[in-house]
């Protein structure tokens, strides 16, 4: 059961940074995968790169925050595969200001993509999950759910929204054998944070509150994502896994 055979998943936000390595992940594990995003010149790239290794993949440009995208993902599962198994909800943005400093577009786009979308993509894709009769959502959350660092008000927000969002699916639909759980990244190399941690003196303040003195991979994520979409860990639900290399429990 260390793999994912058999299992058909979708998995938004693929084209990049944590997404990316989770589809490749996936493929590796036996999963067949539609993973999505907007930039079509990215998404068409990787699919193609991943054909050609005879993976089972399909890249579609989809923005999480468009019903009308969205339902082109139901209908894809629904005369594709018939049903759902796993669902991660990993889509997600930045935008890095003081909280009187955001326009009103800004904090809402923040929220849309980050905390609305999931909800509305889990909802709309609850009954293909469930005919699976077996299925995993995974948000990815982040650290700054739980604890200020930096990374502005409305990030924050969503992310602890997903966190609750997580936690309130995973009892209301355990009835239907949906588990769903989040994994919460501290930074990680990735295109999002490219821009942070090219910053010299902010660099060395995250590996100063980091006890592995490290940034993570994107394939240290995957890695957990994968997990929570297995059987392996068939028990867990409602749960949120902190991968932040010791971050959240180092005080001085
Ligand atoms: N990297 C970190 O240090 C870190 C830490 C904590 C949490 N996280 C979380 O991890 C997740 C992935 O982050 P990442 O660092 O891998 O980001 P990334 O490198 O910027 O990749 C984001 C992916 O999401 C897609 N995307 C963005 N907006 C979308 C939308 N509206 N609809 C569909 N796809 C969309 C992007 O492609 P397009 O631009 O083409 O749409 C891209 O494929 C996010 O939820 C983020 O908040 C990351």
């Amino acid at each position: 059961m260390w793999n994912l055979e058999g299992q058909k998943a979708v998995i938004t936000g693929g084209s990049k940074g944590i997404g990316r390595a989770s589809v490749l992940e996936f493929l590796k594990l036996g999963a067949e995968v539609l993973f999505t995003a907007r930039k079509a010149e990215d998404i068409i790239k990787f699919q193609d790169e991943l054909l050609a290794k005879g993976y089972k993949v399909k890249g579609m440009v989809a923005d999480v925050t468009k019903p009308e995208d969205r339902q082109k993902v139901m209908e894809y599962v629904e005369n594709t595969w018939g049903s759902l198994n796993i669902l991660v909800n990993n889509a997600g943005i930045n935008i890095r200001k003081r909280a009187h400093e955001y326009s009103e577009e800004e904090f809402r786009k923040v929220l849309e993509i980050n905390l609305v979308s999931p909800f509305a993509l889990s909802r709309e894709l609850h009954l293909l999950l469930k005919a699976s009769g077996n299925a995993k959502i995974i948000n990815v959350s982040s650290a700054a759910a739980t604890q200020d660092v930096g990374s502005g008000t409305p990030y924050a927000m969503s992310k602890a929204g997903l966190l609750q969002q997580t936690r309130s699916l995973a009892v209301e639909w355990a009835a239907d054998k949906i588990r769903v759980n989040a994994v919460s990244p501290w930074y990680t190399h990735t295109p999002l944070t490219q821009s942070v941690l090219e910053q010299e003196d902010r660099l060395k303040s995250i590996l100063n509150m980091t006890p592995l003195k490290r940034v993570a991979k994107a394939e240290e994520m995957a890695s957990i994502i994968a997990f929570l979409a297995m059987d392996k860990s068939s028990y867990i639900t409602g749960q949120n896994i902190v991968a932040d290399g010791g971050m959240s429990v180092k005080a001085i």
